[in-house]
């Protein structure tokens, strides 16, 4: 059986392993050409993996390419980012910036003793991984489009293969519903939160870490070819039913759907190392990191599915927003949001 065979995690592993516990976990590979074990090989090794009602068939791995990159293939067409190594390298970047923008913390809602947690939307499972391990009695599950986690995970953490839009028939309540870089994958955020809030036991916290899909400079304004991108993305990604940029539009969902104490922290993340304060400034070099390798994942197929544009016009574009947000004197950030309520005792459903 060969595993990860289509993982390269070379070009970020220095700062990855210099910087963070969690080890470039290996994944299963898909059919992209370099997978040279037969379909039922890793069938049966993928369906001992996860439990009985969430099993693996061919269709979870039968990948969709296109334009030089790999998208999922479980509900096909339902998030518009890839699966493939230049996405989880971006990925694993995103988790370490994170790890330093919080100091360590995997949450900023004030949760104690959990039993039961969700993370929706768990990717390479880099923060349920994380998770697991620092709270080794808490029951972690970490569902996705993708079967891209790794194989070898701490013994309280299961990964399962799930869209967050299908029913939520969990058999049991959760004390902790997290997110990370979600927005792009929900269509309708009143019923998702609707359904975090009754997945939740009273008492229990949802907690939504999300990037605005937008981007700035410290002045408040925007250089030229950045705003026609970020608005072109915004077009397209409302076309799509999709929308990116509603990372602002959490707090309030999270009201309308009767959670209390909700909180909205945000953090401005450099995108290159204009910062003078040293932590900030390698904050911006990851983050710039990041951003270099996931903007063509942010854009590619809602630019040319969506807008009509060709490959390399996109790329054409792409070129000119890099050498904005790399550009030091332009002192460009991206804002996370923190949005974290909970479900009181007394919580009466909205
Ligand atoms: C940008 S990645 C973030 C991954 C992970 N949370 C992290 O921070 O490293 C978003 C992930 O959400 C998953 N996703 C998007 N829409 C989803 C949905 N409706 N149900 C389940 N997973 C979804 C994608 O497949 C992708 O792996």
């Amino acid at each position: 059986m060969t595993i990860g065979a289509d993982r390269d995690d070379s070009d970020v592993s220095s700062i990855f392993s210099a910087r963070s516990t969690t080890t470039a976990p290996t994944e299963w590979s898909g059919r992209d050409g370099t997978n040279t074990e037969t379909d039922s090989d890793m069938m049966s090794l993928m369906s001992s993996m996860y439990d009985s009602t969430h099993s693996i068939s061919s269709s979870v791995l039968n990948y969709h390419f296109e334009n030089g990159r790999r998208y999922h293939a479980y509900h096909e067409g339902k998030y518009i980012m890839p699966n493939d190594v230049q996405e989880q390298n971006k990925l694993m970047l995103v988790h370490l910036c994170y790890e330093l923008v919080f100091d360590g913390r995997l949450h900023l809602a004030p949760i104690n003793n959990p039993q039961n947690a969700l993370d929706i939307g768990t990717g390479r499972g880099d923060w349920a991984i994380d998770f697991a391990e620092r709270y080794p009695s808490t029951q972690v599950i970490g569902i996705d489009l993708s079967p891209i986690q790794p194989l070898w995970v701490p013994p309280n953490l299961t990964f399962e293969i799930d869209d967050a839009e299908d029913d939520w028939v969990y058999s049991t309540q959760f004390d902790y519903i997290h997110t990370r870089t979600l927005c792009g994958g929900i269509r309708d955020w009143p019923q998702f939160h609707k359904r975090a809030f009754d997945n939740l036991r009273p008492g229990g916290w949802l907690e939504m870490q999300e990037n605005d899909a937008w981007f700035q400079c410290e002045d408040g304004t925007c250089p030229k070819w950045t705003k026609i991108f970020l608005e072109k993305l915004d077009e397209a990604s409302i076309m799509s039913g999709n929308r990116l940029n509603v990372a602002a539009d959490q707090k309030q969902h999270m009201i309308n759907a009767g959670f209390a104490n909700v909180h909205d922290d945000i953090f401005k993340l450099p995108l290159s190392t204009w910062h003078d304060d040293p932590r900030w400034k390698e904050i911006g070099q990851i983050r710039g990191l990041a951003m270099n390798q996931g903007v063509e994942g942010y854009s590619l197929a809602l630019y040319t599915r969506y807008l009509g544009w060709t490959s390399a016009q996109v790329h054409d574009l792409l070129a000119k927003v890099r050498g904005e947000f790399n550009d030091v004197n332009n002192r460009m950030y991206i804002a996370v949001h923190v949005v974290y309520g909970q479900k009181l005792e007394e919580s009466v459903q909205a």
